[in-house]
């Protein structure tokens, strides 16, 4: 029998690529998401790459008697992963009740279920924006981490925090928190992919929508940093790697292979890429040459961040399977499609 998993967030980035890790690899997986940041549309993708139509919940998990008739309808659930949440840095500064209720609520009332029905699986999407403004690179799991930057970095230490203290007190239960750097691109069909509403906050959404004119100009925020070309320094990772990591941390926990009841994992590529070098790779793999200019520095960036993945790679048998063209030219396509689309 098929291990049935709920992603919550499934029609979104992450989490759309992960269902379709996820079934190649022999799960039958079901999805809560309300839409807010996605669109089914990313259900027919699913279909399309994987031939499996994907039964999503149309549900606000911050409505607890609606979240739990979703457990109530599914009896048996192997595993969940929590995907679910809004993520955009800005915006959280500008309206931190939005997501302090958003995504606190949701995760709150998610493992009052996960209690109450016994679903003792459970992967977190956590981020390196728990790290802070970090003092040590490469970034290792056992850094202490600093005062979150901004709301959304504080709902996601404060998740973190939640699950430590839930299996404190109940250690039957295994979860396992995947801390990602700068995931990016799309599945290589082009069939799903990263739609941002609305003006893009990250670097690659923003160099796709300028190479097909979207946004008329990119601008790099410094090229003054103490690093080797004086732009930031990011770790991005594709995201077909980012979905495998998922797929492996939760059968490390259904297979019992975990040493810890909580572990924490870095999915990042662990190497840093300007963001020079990042527009330049754009412009070579897809033969486009981009707008863009350089600005002076921007508030709330730091010089460098990257990774130290040594350990998604010994203890979950992480491989990286994608380059830093792949990204570019699947991130491309993906704008291609979307364009085609509209
Ligand atoms: N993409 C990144 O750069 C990045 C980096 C680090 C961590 N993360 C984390 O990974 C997770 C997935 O990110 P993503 O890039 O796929 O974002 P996304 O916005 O594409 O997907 C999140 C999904 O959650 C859904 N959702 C939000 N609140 C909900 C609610 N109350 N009820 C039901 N559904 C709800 C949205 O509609 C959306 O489809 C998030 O938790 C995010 O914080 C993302």
């Amino acid at each position: 029998m098929k291990k049935k998993i709920l992603v919550t967030g499934g029609t979104g980035y992450i989490g759309s690529h992960t269902i379709v890790d996820l079934i190649e690899n022999g799960f039958e997986v079901i999805s809560i998401d309300n839409y807010l940041r996605s669109m089914p549309s990313s259900l027919q993708g699913i279909k399309n790459i994987t031939g499996v139509e994907v039964k999503n919940y149309d549900v606000d998990m911050c409505k607890f008697d609606d979240l739990r008739n979703v457990f109530l309808q599914e009896k048996i659930i192997d595993g969940i992963i929590h995907f679910a949440a809004l993520k955009t840095v800005p915006e959280s500064i500008d309206q931190p009740l939005f997501y302090y209720e958003n995504n606190m609520f949701s995760l709150i009332n998610l493992m009052k279920c996960v209690l109450e029905f016994n679903i003792q699986n459970i992967v977190f999407s956590s981020s390196c924006s728990v790290y802070g403004n970090v003092k040590q690179l490469p970034v290792t799991e056992n850094l202490p981490l600093e005062k979150p930057e901004c709301p959304y970095a504080s709902t996601k230490q404060m998740g973190e925090r939640v699950f430590i203290d839930f299996v404190k007190r109940y250690p039957d239960f295994k979860v396992i928190m995947l801390r990602y750097f700068n995931p990016v691109g799309a599945h290589p069909s082009a069939e799903i992919g990263d739609n941002p509403i609305g003006k893009p906050n990250n670097l690659v959404p923003a160099i796709t929508q300028t190479a097909i004119g979207l946004i008329e100009k990119l601008y790099v925020w410094g090229d003054d940093y103490d690093t080797r070309d004086g732009s930031c320094i990011r770790d991005y990772i594709h995201v077909g790697d980012i979905a495998n990591a998922h797929t492996k941390a939760l059968n490390r926990i259904l297979e019992n292979n975990n040493e810890e009841n909580i572990e924490i994992y870095n999915l990042g590529s662990g190497e840093g890429i300007s963001v020079i070098e990042a527009i330049k790779t754009f412009e070579k793999v897809n033969q486009i040459s981009l707008n863009y200019e350089i600005k002076s520095r921007r508030a709330g960036d730091v010089a460098a961040i990257y990774a130290d993945n040594e350990k998604a790679k010994s203890k979950l048998g992480w491989e990286i399977k994608y380059t830093l063209e792949d990204m570019m030219k699947s991130a491309w396509l993906w704008q291609l499609k979307l364009q085609d689309n509209s």
